[in-house]
This record gives structure tokens, sequence and C-alpha cells, in this order.
């Protein structure tokens, strides 16, 4: 019995550590061609404009991630919070996939949303993304870790 429990709690740990590790990895690669090269840009909260290369394929989240923009992530893109929230600059709204319900009920719970809120883990260039432009809100809320107090960041 306790080695059972002991193989789970193993088990859980590969998974994790395994799943933390892959959360990214594909972002810090650069791009192989200039065909695959999709230019966008994160406006900060102070309203700093922060040009990125990413490429096609690149999770939103994980390409700030790799450029230091404040874009928190709690969950690793698991749509159990709205950390991750961004504005999408409108034209390029429709351009994006439908959401999916569960990341319109993490935005339902998101603060300061509006009509182009998004979740940038769920997010991924293209080139029609070539462009883009996503604002970071002014303080995102947590309900994801447990124990956790929302705060502004
Ligand atoms: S990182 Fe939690 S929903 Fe995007």
């Amino acid at each position: 019995m306790v080695k059972n429990n002991e193989t789970t709690a193993h088990n859980r740990y590969i998974f994790l550590f395994t799943a933390v590790r892959h959360h990214g990895e594909y972002e810090w690669q650069d791009p192989k061609s200039e065909d695959e090269v999709v230019n966008i840009s994160f406006i900060n909260k102070d309203g700093k404009h922060v040009p990125l290369r990413g490429k096609v394929g690149d999770n939103l989240l994980y390409l700030g991630h790799r450029y230091g923009v404040e874009i928190e992530g709690a969950c690793e893109a698991s749509l159990a919070c709205s950390t991750c929230h961004v504005y999408v600059k409108e034209e390029y709204l429709d351009k994006l996939p439908e959401p999916k319900e569960e990341e319109e009920d993490q935005l339902d719970l998101a603060a300061f949303l509006k009509d182009n809120s998004r979740l940038g883990c769920q997010i991924v260039l293209k080139k029609n993304l070539e462009g883009a432009e996503f604002t970071l809100p002014q303080a995102t809320r947590n309900y994801y870790v447990d124990g956790h107090k929302p705060k502004p960041h």
C-alpha cells in the first residue's frame, strides 16, 4: 500500500517535471527561416511597447516569458486562472479561433474584462497575426493557487 502511494507520488512528480520542462521549450527556439517569423508586440502595464520576433506555433504566454514580459501564467496554460489575460488589438480579434468554453469561464473571472480580452496562453502564433499587439491589463486576479490571496500585480 505504501509502495503504491510512493509510486503514485513518484509518477505525479515525473508528470509535473515533464510538463513544466515542456512548457515554453518550443518558444525558446529561434525561427528556422524567415517564412515562420511572426512579429508581434506586447504593451506593458506602464504603456511600454515591447516588439518581439516570434514564430508560427509559439504560445503567446511562453513567448512573453522568454522575453521577460510581465505576463504571469500561474496555471501553466491549463485554463485554471486568468493571470495570462491580454487585450488583443481589435483588428486581430477575428484572426483568432473562437475561445473555448473554459477560456470564457476564466475570462468571466478576470479583472478589467473588455470586449477584446483573451487568455494569452490560448493564443498560438500564425502568420496572420503578423503585426498583432497584445496589451497587458493593469492587474490580474488569481484564484488558482491554493491559499493565495489575490492582489494586483
Ligand atoms: S496561464 Fe492560466 S489560464 Fe492561461
